[in-house]
Order: structure tokens, then C-alpha cells, then sequence
């Protein structure tokens, strides 16, 4: 759970890439399959894989600062290696809710691509391999996808008052995907996306 920092001094903190954990995290975010609903492409394969374990897809590990304008959050969040169907485990994904700030992930372990998209309609996947920095700039939504066969670790930092909008994706989805083909993960069109620019900002 997360609990909210009001004052902060400087600190440090460690990297555990034996535990997969951070040092005194603030918070430790555990996210199951069963809050994938809707996401994955073959959903007889998504129902019957929870009907058997809630399986753990992700977890997030933060440290935490005010949530105001000039702080930044940051943490390690650890993708876990599997799929449904001919998709691969990936995080829900989302807009900030402060649309224009921005975030930074460093690929620290694994394999993966982060696929992002803006509300206008751009769109981009980028791969992740060890000791890679990505850019997500304002404006554009970011899931992470683990392609590969051992835990996706990412250290990220983002604004501390960006704040989180998971509706518009838990709604539409995300206009690409990455599956599994020939053994190889390959980008294709959301079958299931329609319409355009509908940007939701209730949350
Ligand atoms: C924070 C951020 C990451 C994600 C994490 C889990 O803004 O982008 O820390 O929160 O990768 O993904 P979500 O939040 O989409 O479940
Ligand atoms: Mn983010």
C-alpha cells in the first residue's frame, strides 16, 4: 500500500537483485492477473488460467516523496516472466494524470519493450535490455511488457505529482501489441481498439 510522504530528506537506497527488492521501500505494490481484465486478446485463455491462480504479473517497489511539484518518485518494478496465450505478461499500463510529465526507466535485468502511445494517436514500442534509459516523454502512455524468460527489472523515476489515470487503457486498451511469434515477440494492431482520441480524465 501506499502511504503518503509530507516531509523528506536526502537519502539513498539499494538495488536488491538477489531479493528483486529495494531497501526500505515506502511502498510494495503487488498487481495479479485478475487486474488484467479485459487486456489480454484471448480471454477463454485469461479466464481459464485465473480460474486456476491469481497469478502475480508485477510488483512495484517506490520510494516515495510529496506529491507536489519539484519532487520526484522513483523505484524498481519487476516484471515477471509469462504469458496468456500468445501475450506476454505486462503492467495495465496508463496515462499520468498530470498529462504532461514526463518518465525515466533505466533497464536494469531482463528483457522487454515499454509500448507507448499519446491520446493524438501517436505511437511507439521501444526494446529494453540492461543498461538501456528510456524517455517516456509527457503526454505519452506507458506499459511494460516482459518478453523474455527471466524477470524484467526497471529502476523509473517520474514526478511526484503526476499522478496515475488507468481508465483511459482499462477502457480501450492500447492501439499495438506485442505477441509471441516463432518464438519472437512481434508488434501488431489491437484487434480490438476502435475509435479514436476518446481520452478519458476522470479517474
Ligand atoms: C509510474 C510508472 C511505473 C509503473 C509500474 C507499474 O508512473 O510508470 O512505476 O507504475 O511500471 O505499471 P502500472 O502502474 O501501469 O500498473
Ligand atoms: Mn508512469
Amino acid at each position: 500500500m501506499k502511504k503518503k510522504k509530507n516531509k523528506i530528506m536526502p537519502f539513498t537506497f539499494k538495488i536488491d537483485f538477489t531479493n528483486r527488492t529495494l531497501s526500505n521501500p515506502d511502498s510494495h505494490i503487488i498487481r495479479k492477473l485478475s487486474s488484467m481484465k479485459g487486456q489480454y486478446l484471448d480471454q477463454s485463455i485469461y479466464n481459464g488460467m485465473l480460474k486456476k491462480e491469481d497469478t502475480v504479473l508485477y510488483e512495484v517497489y517506490e520510494k516515495l516523496a510529496p506529491e507536489i511539484e519539484g519532487e520526484l518518485i522513483q523505484g524498481l518494478s519487476i516484471v515477471h516472466p509469462g504469458k496468456v496465450g500468445r501475450e506476454y505478461f505486462m503492467t495495465k499500463g496508463h496515462f499520468h494524470s498530470v498529462l504532461e510529465t514526463a518518465e525515466l526507466y533505466f533497464c536494469l535485468k531482463g528483457q522487454g519493450y515499454m509500448i507507448m502511445e499519446t491520446p493524438e494517436g501517436d505511437w511507439s514500442a521501444e526494446e529494453l535490455v540492461p543498461y538501456t534509459a528510456l524517455y517516456v516523454p509527457g503526454r505519452w502512455a506507458h506499459r511494460s511488457i516482459n518478453v523474455g524468460s527471466e524477470d524484467l527489472l526497471m529502476l523509473f523515476v517520474y514526478p511526484a505529482h503526476a499522478g496515475h489515470n488507468y481508465v483511459t487503457i482499462e477502457t480501450k486498451g492500447f492501439r499495438k501489441l506485442i505477441v509471441e511469434e516463432n518464438s519472437n515477440p512481434k508488434l501488431i494492431d489491437n484487434p480490438r481498439w476502435k475509435g479514436k482520441n476518446e481520452f478519458k480524465t476522470s479517474q
